[in-house]
């Protein structure tokens, strides 16, 4: 199984459109794909596809459920962790429950192709966590110069304090190829300048108002309208996929497992207070 997390410096910048689109499309074209909400205080993918769990990670957390009784088949074969909102347990959950988390996900890994795990935004210790453990890190970013400044701040603390090596980045809401292009050379370069990182690119999404209605219908792009340009963009990051994420496939668990294990948690306050302009 190929875990990715897909996160963000700044929130609302695409992170769970680009999460069930991609994961749309790579189920469609026969990838066993299994999407966590793991933002997981402020859910945000059962509305997004607009159904209702009944059950979801906090049941896991209190030992009602195991994630794989959690999932939900969401369309075309992709199945989603649900979280929800509303709950402090999830939004600062402790080091013993990520670890049941992390376990559990270990345990249904082998009926996986792909793991998307949808991130909070932000220097927030549960989505560095989720990003240290997965194998690779989808940096999700728009043209806004806020944006980029903040991607940078993430792109910093992962590679620099979480030893995260792999991180792609992934330009939404471009208006076209050549813009998505510059704003990755421009992060590119910092990164080689200040942090001596070599960031990859991993494509990019058009800003597009059906997918804004989209979201508003309560049903993926994808599938609301399957020819809108930004479900073309999602169907070409799909077709790159395997080009862009080799076949290489660790356990996710193992280096979620050393972070906890070791205690990371600690650092992540001071990660909190880095100033992200530096
Ligand atoms: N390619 C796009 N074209 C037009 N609008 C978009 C596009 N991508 C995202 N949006 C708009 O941005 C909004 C936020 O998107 P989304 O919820 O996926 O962001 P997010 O990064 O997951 O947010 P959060 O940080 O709150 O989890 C969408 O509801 C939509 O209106
Ligand atoms: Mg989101």
């Amino acid at each position: 199984m190929k875990s990715i997390a897909i996160t963000s410096g700044k929130g609302g910048v695409g992170k769970s459109n680009v999460a069930v689109n991609l994961g749309l499309k790579l189920a469609q074209q026969g990838k066993r794909v299994l999407l966590f909400d793991a933002d997981l205080g402020l859910a945000n993918i059962d509305i997004l596809f607009g159904f209702v769990a009944k059950h979801n990670v906090a049941d896991v957390l209190n030992g009602k459920f195991h994630l794989r009784d959690i999932m939900v088949e969401a369309a075309d074969g992709m199945k989603v962790l649900p979280s929800t909102s509303g709950l402090l347990q999830l939004e600062n959950p402790s080091q013993s429950e990520l670890a049941k988390l992390a376990e559990q996900m270990d345990e249904v890994s082998e009926d996986f192709d792909v793991l998307l795990l949808d991130t909070g935004a932000g220097l927030r210790s549960t989505a560095l966590f989720f990003c240290s453990a997965a194998e690779e890190v989808l940096v999700v970013t728009t043209p806004e110069p806020t944006a980029i400044t903040d991607a940078y701040a993430m792109i910093k603390v992962l590679n620099t304090d979480y030893d995260v090596h792999e991180i792609k980045l992934l330009i939404n809401e471009a208006i076209d190829d050549r813009e998505a292009r510059q704003v990755f050379d421009k992060l590119a370069k910092v990164s080689k300048k200040h942090i001596d990182f070599d960031l990859d690119y991993a494509g990019m999404v058009v800003k597009d108002i059906q997918l804004e209605k989209a979201v508003r219908k309560r049903k993926p792009v994808v599938q609301s309208y399957p020819s809108a340009p930004s479900s073309q963009s999602f169907q070409r990051l799909a077709e790159k996929f395997d080009s862009i994420y080799t076949n290489k496939s660790q356990p996710l668990i193992n280096g979620f497992w050393k972070e906890v294990l070791q205690g990371r948690k600690d650092d992540v306050e001071e990660a909190e207070v880095i100033d992200k302009a530096s």
